[in-house]
């Protein structure tokens, strides 16, 4: 029996409809680990310490040597080692405070309106190799092997006043041996108009990162395309505190045209000079809390 060429025509095209709506179920970028139901994840539920779920982890995890053995996932994008935080309104990096902090976005996050925030730790199987071999991806030379991950997405998720904003990011954290690290993965982000912040701050901000234009609402759609890895949406980050950690081993060269002249023999101009050049050397994964300072000043010719 022959189909109708009609009936041909809405087989087809039922197929297509049927295929895009999975793929829009599953679409994430694909430096995401995987999350959500499909992979098995819990779901992060506002029962105990005001929106923020506490985690004891398999295998401590050591932060810029502190050695933490549970974390917070609170809901308004950051992590917390010694209690929750219900802290919507974000600081700017560095605090300098007296905790320990992990912010792949830290803003006015509620989940009532929509999104789901899903975590999960692991301890084999296909997601230790993967994070083995990114780990041996963008930070080559130290032949790491990880052997505990604990992913915690925010997936599509609004900002608090703003329902139907969807918003999708994820935090790594991964260990093994006595070195640990932390990829923050980026998706669609939407414009924000509360305080933002991503990045990572320590107790007195002893080290401390600010993620290049995460604390301006209006320009973190570029997170989605920015990269201290070559990996657009990835920042990735050794986090032990192991020594000259992001210095020694991140020895880099830059070259920088100045476009006006200023006399470096003038305190104020070195200032300003240092702070551009910092500005730039941290779009390399080199933390903000580095410092830098003029050896000479020399005067050339031009
Ligand atoms: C959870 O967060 C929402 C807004 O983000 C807030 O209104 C609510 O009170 C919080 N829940 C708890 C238990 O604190
Ligand atoms: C973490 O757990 C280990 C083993 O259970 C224990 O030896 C260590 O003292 C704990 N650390 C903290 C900071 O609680
Ligand atoms: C948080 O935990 C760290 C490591 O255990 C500790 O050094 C620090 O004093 C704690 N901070 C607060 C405010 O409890
Ligand atoms: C992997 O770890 C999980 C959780 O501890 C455990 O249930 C599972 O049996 C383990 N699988 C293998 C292959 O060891
Ligand atoms: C942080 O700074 C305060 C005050 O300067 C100091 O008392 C404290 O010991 C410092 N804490 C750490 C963990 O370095
Ligand atoms: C933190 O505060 C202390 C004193 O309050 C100061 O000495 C230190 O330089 C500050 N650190 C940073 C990173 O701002
Ligand atoms: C954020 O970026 C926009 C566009 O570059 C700029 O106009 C605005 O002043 C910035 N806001 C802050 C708080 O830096
Ligand atoms: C990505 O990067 C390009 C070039 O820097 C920029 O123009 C664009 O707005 C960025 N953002 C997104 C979301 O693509």
């Amino acid at each position: 029996m022959r189909m109708s060429p009609l009936l041909h025509y809405l087989l087809v095209f039922i197929s297509v409809l049927s295929l895009s709506r999975v793929t829009e179920a599953q679409t994430a970028p694909v430096i995401f680990y995987p999350f959500g139901s499909v992979a098995g994840d819990a779901v992060s539920i506002a029962i105990e310490d005001e929106n923020s779920t506490l985690i004891n982890l398999w295998s401590p995890f050591v932060f810029f040597g502190h050695t933490y053995n549970r974390t917070y996932v609170n809901n308004n994008g950051h992590l917390t080692f010694n209690q929750s935080s219900s802290e919507f309104v974000s600081n700017y990096f560095p605090i300098n405070g007296s905790e320990d902090i992990i912010a792949p976005l830290w803003t006015d996050i509620d989940v009532s309106m929509n999104g789901i925030i899903s975590y999960q730790q692991y301890s084999n199987g296909s997601i230790l190799t993967r994070a083995t071999q990114d780990i041996n991806q963008h930070f080559p030379d130290l032949s790491f092997t990880a052997n505990w991950v604990l992913v915690a997405t925010w997936d599509r998720v609004a900002y608090y006043y703003h329902s139907g904003t969807e918003t999708s990011f994820q935090v790594v954290l991964i260990s093994g041996g006595d070195l640990s690290f932390i990829l923050m993965n980026y998706g669609d982000i939407a414009v924000a108009h509360n305080m933002v912040q991503a990045g990572y701050d320590t107790i007195n901000s002893t080290a401390y990162f600010k993620v290049p234009g995460s604390n301006n609402g209006s320009l973190i759609q570029n997170l989605k395309n920015s990269t201290n890895v070559n990996a657009p949406g990835r920042w990735a980050f050794r986090v032990d505190g192991g020594p000259d950690q992001n210095i020694k081993e991140n020895i880099i060269g830059v070259q920088m045209k100045v476009t006006s002249f200023s006399d470096l023999r003038e305190s104020g101009n070195v200032g300003t000079f240092l702070e551009k050049v910092q500005q730039e050397l941290t779009k390399y994964g080199l933390p903000s809390s580095l410092k830098l300072s003029l050896r000479r000043v020399q005067k050339t010719h031009p």
